[in-house]
């Protein structure tokens, strides 16, 4: 195969998360959101060092797989979805031959305990960032995701089966409403312009829904509130149109968020709220957790049940055991281990979700359950590997006044006295675990157990690696199906120290 030239193939398997395998003349190229069986046309745009890859340009033929009735109209331009044309039983096959394949040299003597499905298939989703823009150049405003492949054309997604029908009621209002006033969207490359994001987070449990419209700090132009009075005004006005829809859940909040970051990233300079409050509540598991518009939270929430009974299960009995449940966002895990457990301590680097895991556990009256804010590795290195031996009094200190996600210390208040893990729970970001978190953990806190959660087999994998090296064993493994019709998936790992 030769850079720059186009060939034709049948893809022969897809390896995760959407790396389609294809053959011609001997050698494998990997063309990205291709499914298995598909012929694909494509053009090679790299090859190096005895590694291809082609950019799709066509499917050329439909795969004997792609049976799925009734599929997103916006299938293929969006880029939100690639596994949407499979049945879901098909689906959830190869998201679990992926893991398998990939997991299965790293432990050969692991119990692979197969793939769990998501409680729902469709309107699944409990969050949405949806950005303004237009189709095409110059096209009318509008609001949804990103094109397959593109930083910049928008796909209206009026149709997104992934989401309640109230999220698409919300886009919809909010398009028509500004496209109505003429206002116009924020252009990426220029950084001018109004309207840049709509965050829509809805609780499947309590219905709650929250709308936050991020936009720039920009008035007086054209396409852009002439002050900020007039922007007032427009604002209100948005958010009453939304109070009138008939959602079948109700607001918790209508937000105004004003963003003038350069990265095009959801974040806030200043909030503004313009409808009730700036949070909103949702159950899992009979707890009630309050969920602040950037704290993480499980985008799937019934399936979020079903991978925390996982977890339970993994951690197994926990009867006079302590628990370190890093990377613990709101504490969800933490809480749902604290009724049995001795004691259980969260870390997390985002301050807002430590102050809500506080607060939730409080409201759950979990008084064993401790947060501390600040980066797992600095907060590992700060806790002294023999006052984790010795356990002695004070030694590791996970009381409520510890903070900072900067510092990242934590042996300044010894609310906890001494302690060190039975068991560990990981549920790091897509990246994996810091390297030197890793050896911190491996190496010198040596907990009996641990309960590993990756939202990406290939850093699970990688990680696995050195925790073997350093005498773990992974006992049991099994995946649950947080992302119906996307390529993405949940994998618990249970290991156990054997040296
Ligand atoms: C996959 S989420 C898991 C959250 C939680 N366990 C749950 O199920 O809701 C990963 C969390 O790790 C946090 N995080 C990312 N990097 C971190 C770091 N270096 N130290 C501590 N927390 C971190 C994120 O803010 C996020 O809340």
């Amino acid at each position: 195969m030769k850079k720059g030239e186009i060939y034709t193939g049948t893809v022969k398997k897809v390896a995760f998360p959407n790396r389609g395998m294809v053959e011609i003349e001997g050698e494998t190229v990997i063309v990205k959101n291709a499914l298995p069986g598909q012929t694909v046309e494509f053009a090679v745009n790299k090859k190096r060092g005895g590694r291809c890859e082609g950019r799709l340009l066509k499917v050329v033929e439909r795969s004997p797989l792609e049976t799925a009735e009734d599929c997103c109209p916006h299938f293929g331009l969006c880029g939100g979805c690639v596994y949407q044309s499979l049945p879901y039983g098909e689906q959830l096959r190869i998201k679990e031959r992926q893991v398998r394949d990939l997991l299965g040299e790293m432990c050969p003597d692991s119990r692979f305990e197969g793939i769990k499905a998501s409680p729902l298939t469709d309107g699944y989703r409990n969050k949405m960032e949806f950005s303004f823009g237009d189709e095409e150049k110059g096209g009318p405003l509008a609001l949804g995701l990103h094109k397959r492949g593109s930083f910049h054309d928008i796909v209206n997604v009026d149709g997104c089966r992934i989401v309640h029908p109230d999220f698409t009621e919300i886009l919809r209002t909010t398009r028509e409403y500004f496209a109505e006033k003429g206002i116009g969207f924020y252009r990426k490359l220029q950084h001018a312009g109004y309207l840049r994001h709509l965050l829509i987070r809805r609780a499947v449990k309590t219905g709650e829904i929250l709308a936050a419209l991020v936009t720039s700090g920009q008035t007086g132009g054209d396409g852009l509130p002439a002050d900020r009075d007039w922007e007032r005004f427009l604002l209100e006005n948005w958010r009453d149109r939304l109070l009138g829809l008939p959602l079948s859940g109700r607001f918790a909040g209508i937000l105004h968020l004003r963003n003038d970051s350069l990265a095009d990233v959801i974040q806030s300079d200043e909030t503004t709220v313009l409808y009730g409050q700036d949070y909103f509540y949702e159950e899992l598991l009979g707890l009630k957790f309050k969920i602040s518009p950037f704290s993480f939270f499980q985008t799937n929430s019934l399936g979020a049940e079903v991978l925390y009974e996982t977890v339970r299960e993994y951690v197994g009995d926990t009867r006079g055991k302590v628990v370190f449940d890093l990377y613990s966002g709101t504490g969800t895990i933490a809480q749902l281990l604290a009724p049995v457990a001795e004691k259980v301590i969260g870390v997390e680097i985002v301050d807002e979700a430590v102050a809500a895991a506080r607060e939730n556990a409080a409201r759950n009256g979990l008084a064993n359950c401790e947060f501390i804010a600040g980066d797992v590795m600095k907060v590992l290195a700060a806790w002294g590997a023999e006052n984790l031996s010795a356990a002695g009094p004070g030694a590791v200190g996970a009381g409520t006044g510890t903070s900072g996600a900067d510092t990242g210390t934590s042996s300044t208040d010894t609310g906890s006295g001494g302690v060190s893990p039975d068991i560990i729970v990981l549920d790091p970001p897509r990246d994996g675990i810091h390297p030197k978190a890793l050896d911190r953990i491996g190496g010198e806190i040596r907990p009996d157990q641990m309960v590993y959660v990756s939202c990406k087999p290939t850093s699970l994998a990688r990680d696995l690696e050195k925790l073997t090296e350093y005498g773990y064993r992974a006992e049991r493994v099994c995946c649950v199906d947080m992302f119906p019709g996307t390529a993405n998936i949940e994998t618990v790992c249970r290991l156990t120290r054997i040296k």
